[in-house]
């Protein structure tokens, strides 16, 4: 089984290029599900993933919108975009028909944990924590895939993630830290 990775994000910037990395290895049909209480950034993520995958429209946290379809720029997948914090229960997320619509987009669900996983038994979690201090705005980020779809990636993202973001992953995933 592979180990999930631990990053530290230390700015709204680093957060959406999280995004534009995952865009980079998602594929139509894949499901990304964020977690994270109020404000810890899940919709920063989320807009890097629309910006990688080049969709349109402006990518918001919807106040009373549950879901948006974010259609591709460049004939590549769509982007669908949950925010599951009304919805609370998995069966209102089946309301949403998703599926239907799912092959076709990379599909990101704010508030999904414990929610979006009975739509793909392969996504991806990031689950996203404040710092302790509340003057540090760094967010603590744990990536973990789920199923053999991610797993296969693991490499790879470990590396797009080291290049791109100039972190050593796994070093932060063992807790090494610079003395
Ligand atoms: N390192 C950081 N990563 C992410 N957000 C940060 C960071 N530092 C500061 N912020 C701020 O935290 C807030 C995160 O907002 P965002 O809407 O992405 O959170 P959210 O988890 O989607 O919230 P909600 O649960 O309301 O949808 C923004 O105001 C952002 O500017
Ligand atoms: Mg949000």
């Amino acid at each position: 089984m592979v180990t999930p990775v631990q990053l530290s994000i230390p700015t709204e910037l680093d957060m959406q290029a999280l995004g534009r990395d995952l865009a980079r290895l998602a594929r139509p049909g894949d499901l990304i599900i964020l977690d994270g209480p109020l404000g810890a950034g899940k919709t920063l993520p989320t807009q890097g993933i629309g910006a990688g995958l080049t969709v349109n429209g402006a990518i918001i946290s919807p106040t009373f919108v549950i879901a948006r379809i974010h259609r591709s720029l460049v004939a590549g997948p769509d982007l669908i975009h949950v925010d599951a914090y009304r919805l609370g229960e998995a069966a209102l997320l089946d309301d949403l028909d998703l599926e239907a619509l799912m092959p076709g987009a990379v599909t990101v669900i704010e508030w999904g944990k414990g929610l979006a996983e009975q739509l793909s038994a392969d996504h991806l979690l990031v689950e996203i924590a404040r710092s302790d201090d509340p003057l540090d705005d760094t967010r603590l980020v744990t990536v973990s895939p789920r199923g053999p779809r991610w797993d296969n990636l693991w490499d790879q993202w470990q590396s797009l993630v080291n290049d791109d973001m100039g972190r050593d992953a796994q070093a932060d995933a063992r807790g090494d830290e610079d003395d």
